[in-house]
């Protein structure tokens, strides 16, 4: 029985739940979406809800290692991105290096690696060097492997991978025989990493948008309406709470 007392102001209900260190998820992908709107709801241009997402992107980092999380794969920019006004696009596009700069010294202190997947050579010199930089500063780290999906678009790396494989077979590399699943996600940009156990997407949107769409085959996927730039540690340790909860039976019983 809940006795209410309508006098007072509501206090926000500081929620406790208990995670289960021994069942996080190893590999934790997330669509982060929703800074369009977080921006507009506030009377503000669209890239200030991007800047703002940025922030979050570091706190959800510092979850991410606080939970002994291995992989965290963020998708950042994606290859259909590019239809978007020239300079919102920019926009995006500086922000790795906005980032980095501001970061890195922290993800180094954390251990943090830093990887990209998608198409890198197609983005601009910029936003190469600072990535490039950041992963070969941070390549001996062994902590979280904190991976940018950056110009990213999975119907892109599929294809690319059919191209490499019949380009193998042709050079007598590899005989069609011997292609399999795992020899397959071998030619993805995602090589040897784990699928993700758990996929993230804000801002009420339900669907992949050309994200992982080989590595989620067997994934727990989590939708919140909450938008990305309100994303905080609550949120996502409620997405770890609820993946918990799942019974991941891969097609058995
Ligand atoms: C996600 O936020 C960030 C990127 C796609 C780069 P959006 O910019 O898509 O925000 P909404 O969906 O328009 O609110
Ligand atoms: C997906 O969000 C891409 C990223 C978060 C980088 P979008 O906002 O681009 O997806 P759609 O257009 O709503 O499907
Ligand atoms: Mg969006």
């Amino acid at each position: 029985m809940s006795i209410k007392f309508p006098f007072f102001k509501k206090r926000k209900k500081k929620r406790n739940i208990s995670l289960d260190r021994d069942n996080m998820p190893r590999h934790v992908a997330i669509i982060m979406d929703g800074n369009g709107r977080w921006a507009q709801q506030r009377g503000l241009p669209r890239v200030a809800g991007h800047k703002e997402g940025m922030k979050v992107v570091k706190d959800t980092v510092k979850t991410a290692v606080k939970h002994n999380i291995k992989i965290l794969t963020l998708y950042t920019f994606s290859t259909e991105n590019w239809r978007r006004p020239k300079s919102e696009v920019d926009y995006i596009l500086r922000l790795p290096k906005e980032f980095l700069h501001t970061y890195l010294p922290e993800l180094m202190e954390n251990n943090v690696r830093i990887e990209t997947i998608g198409d890198f050579n197609g983005l601009p010199k910029h936003t190469k060097e600072a990535v490039q930089y950041a992963k070969d500063q941070t390549k001996n780290n062994n902590g979280l492997l904190l991976n940018f999906a950056l110009n990213y678009g999975s119907r892109l790396e599929i294809i690319n991978a059919i191209k490499q494989i019949n380009q193998d077979i042709n050079q007598a590399k590899l005989s069609i025989e011997a292609l399999d699943e795992t020899l397959f996600s071998n030619y993805l940009y995602t090589n040897n990493l784990l699928d993700p156990d758990l996929l993230i997407r804000t801002s009420g949107e339900q669907r992949l948008s050309n994200f992982l769409l080989w590595q989620l085959a067997y994934t727990e996927f989590w939708f919140t309406d909450v938008l990305w730039p309100d994303f905080k540690e609550e949120v996502f340790n409620d997405a770890l709470h609820e993946y918990q909860q799942r019974k991941r039976r891969y097609g058995g019983i």
